[in-house]
């Protein structure tokens, strides 16, 4: 996820750049780069990696007196991770950092190419610099010109903008993006995507609100609000802990990262869909043809992921699909014939059961793709093809937001699929486009719900095991549901198909048994409530999940009514994750860091 920084003032400007831009390294990025603006003269550096490069690039580069800067972390969306896609992007006179995605920069694009603009990245943010160039052309005033330019943009961003017109100067906006601003005794002016780079560098700050721009000289700040009025700034004491500032409030940072869910979700919709049409830039045309059988292969998380495409590849795309653990996959000798695509699925892309079934594919000749979340990974590398789930780096070692940006991907996916062999009328693809751009909201947490899964969970904590139940896709999310429970909490728990409980583990069924029961509106009911049932009457204690109240349960979760079976996945997903969190913390466990887990599992 992108982080940006800014600086006006007359200490070492480079360093405080830096040095920000490094509180913020927790988020994960690409590249980095920074442009400082002093004596009338830019300097600009960026390198691709981590920041050490950019420093050993600034090594001798130094600033004396005033002196404005922006500085930026970037997490490639458009564009790959090189350094002439790395921010701060330049025009002729003016430089650019920004976070978000400008969702009508193609267009702006496609006039500013015909105006005779130079562009040098695939990046969505440069049309921000040529906008506003142009705009200074007609305008003949920076701020007037920086304000249009806002006015033009569609999306969500965080941007400060620096221009030798005002070198003084460093002109903001804000828009879906967080931003705040410090100021410190010396009136010197911080800008920061986050609170962590100015711990320490400033006592109080004010935080931007949607629609907010403006700019800042030595002297001043101008804030204007969404409708073009000048507003007072409001500013309030800074946190003094680092740690819990990452953590932006949450307890841990699975708890964040559950919420992100939402946002990082439209991120990995963004750009891919049109009214009726799903596309990966990633694949060419006919990547698809000459294809009769998918392969899907990953560990833990990711397998879950993978066996939920298997049910949509085959309903959606009618391509026989079949799902490996990686770590059995490898040692089987299994038979691989040309016409299956191998696709892994990753979160980090380092797995190394998983990138050796990669490499295995690779060597009998298959076509390879890689569903991965980091950018230049071990799999991204090898993989014929990659497609990024742009969840933005995951620090809990339980993963919940790249399961959510990997389900999210595959179902893009198939419907991708089946739009190419016509599998699905285009009235069908249309509809499922629309419920795709559903998933967003479907995430979104609720804080009754959970307040409802944090009262809940007090009645979890003990028992001889818990049975997540569910039918079609509903049983990879009863596995996923199990997984998460039993990674942070260390309480036995089994994932399981509903209608496969009567051919054994309904022996277990007592009050001590725990089932926690998905019950979708939409896909197999009916089915799915007699199962249940049958636990119900042999005196399971039951926590039923559903939009339908269900009287045979025990506790019950109301979701939410949805149009369709996959955004009830969404939702039960968030409240499976919410429910382990909070049975955990109860527990008194460290949720980020469970005893015997590593983030990244790099060993057999
Ligand atoms: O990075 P990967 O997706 O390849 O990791 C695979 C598993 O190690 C991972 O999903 C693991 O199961 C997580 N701890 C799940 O929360």
């Amino acid at each position: 996820m992108c982080g940006i920084v800014g600086y006006i003032g007359s200490k070492n400007t480079k360093k405080i750049l830096i040095n920000g831009l490094k509180e913020l390294e927790y988020r994960g990025y690409d590249s980095a780069g920074i442009a400082v603006l002093s004596n009338g003269n830019f300097s600009s550096f960026k390198s691709v990696g981590k920041l050490v490069n950019l420093e050993k690039r600034t090594k001798d580069f130094e600033t004396r007196g005033f002196a404005v800067g922006i500085g930026h972390t970037r997490w490639a969306t458009h564009g790959k991770p090189t350094e002439l896609n790395a921010h701060p992007h330049t025009g002729v006179n003016a430089y650019v950092v920004h976070n978000g995605i400008i969702e009508n920069y193609a267009e702006l694009k496609k006039e500013l190419l015909k105006e005779g603009a130079l562009f040098l990245s695939q990046t969505d943010t440069e049309v921000i610099v040529h906008q506003f160039e142009k705009n200074l052309k007609d305008l003949k005033n920076a701020f007037k010109a920086f304000e249009k330019t806002i006015s033009e943009l569609k999306g969500a961003y965080a941007i400060l903008l620096v221009t030798k017109e005002e070198e003084n100067t460093i002109f903001f906006a804000k828009n879906g993006s967080p931003m705040l601003i410090g100021i410190n005794k010396e009136n010197d002016k911080y800008f920061a995507s986050s609170d962590t780079p100015l711990i320490g560098e400033c006592r109080e700050v004010n935080y931007f609100e949607d629609g907010d721009y403006g700019y800042v000289t030595q002297n001043e700040l101008v804030i204007y609000d969404k409708n073009n009025t000048q507003k007072e700034p409001h500013f309030i004491q800074l946190a003094t802990n680092k740690l819990s500032a990452q953590k932006e409030g949450f307890r841990f940072f699975m708890e964040k990262e559950i919420y992100e869910q939402s946002s990082v979700i439209a991120d990995t919709l963004l750009g891919r869909l049109n009214e009726n049409e799903v596309f990966f830039d990633e694949l060419e045309e006919n990547f698809f043809e000459g294809i009769n059988e998918i392969k899907l292969c990953a560990c833990g998380t990711s397998y879950h992921s993978a066996l939920t495409a298997s049910y949509l590849f085959e309903r959606y795309a009618k391509i026989k699909t079949s799902v490996e653990i990686a770590s059995e996959f490898r040692y089987r000798s299994p038979l691989m014939s040309k016409d299956t695509l191998f696709v892994v699925i990753s979160q980090s892309g380092e797995t190394a059961d998983t990138l050796e079934t990669l490499k295995m594919a690779k060597q009998s000749g298959l076509k390879t793709l890689v569903i991965c979340n980091v950018d230049n990974s071990s799999m991204v590398r090898i993989a014929d093809r990659a497609i990024l789930t742009r969840a933005g780096i995951e620090k809990g070692v339980a993963s919940t937001k790249a399961f959510a940006t990997q389900v999210t991907v595959f179902w893009m996916l198939a419907l991708h699929v089946a739009q190419s062999k016509k599998t699905l009328t285009e009235d069908e693809l249309t509809q499922h486009i629309h419920y795709l751009r559903a998933i967003p909201t479907s995430v979104h947490v609720e804080d009754a719900m959970h307040e409802r899964i944090k009262r809940l969970s007090k009645r979890y904590l003990h028992g001889h095991g818990f049975f997540f139940i569910g039918r079609d896709v509903f049983f990879p999310l009863a596995l996923e549901g199990a997984l998460k429970l039993k990674e942070i909490s260390y309480l036995h728990a089994e994932g399981y198909p509903s209608g496969e409980m009567k051919h054994g583990p309904i022996a277990l069924a007592d009050p001590e048994l725990f089932t926690i029961a998905l019950l979708p509106q939409h896909m197999l009911y009916e089915k799915s409530k007699s199962n249940v049932e049958e636990l119900s009457a042999r005196d399971s204690t039951i926590c039923a999940i559903s939009p339908l109240e269900f009287d045979k349960a025990d506790d019950f979760i109301q979701t939410k009514e949805h149009p369709h079976y996959m955004l009830e996945f969404f939702e039960m997903m968030v409240v499976v994750q919410l429910l382990s969190l909070e049975i955990s913390i109860r527990l008194g466990n460290d949720v980020d860091m469970p005893r015997n887990l590593a983030k990244s599992v790099t060993v057999e």
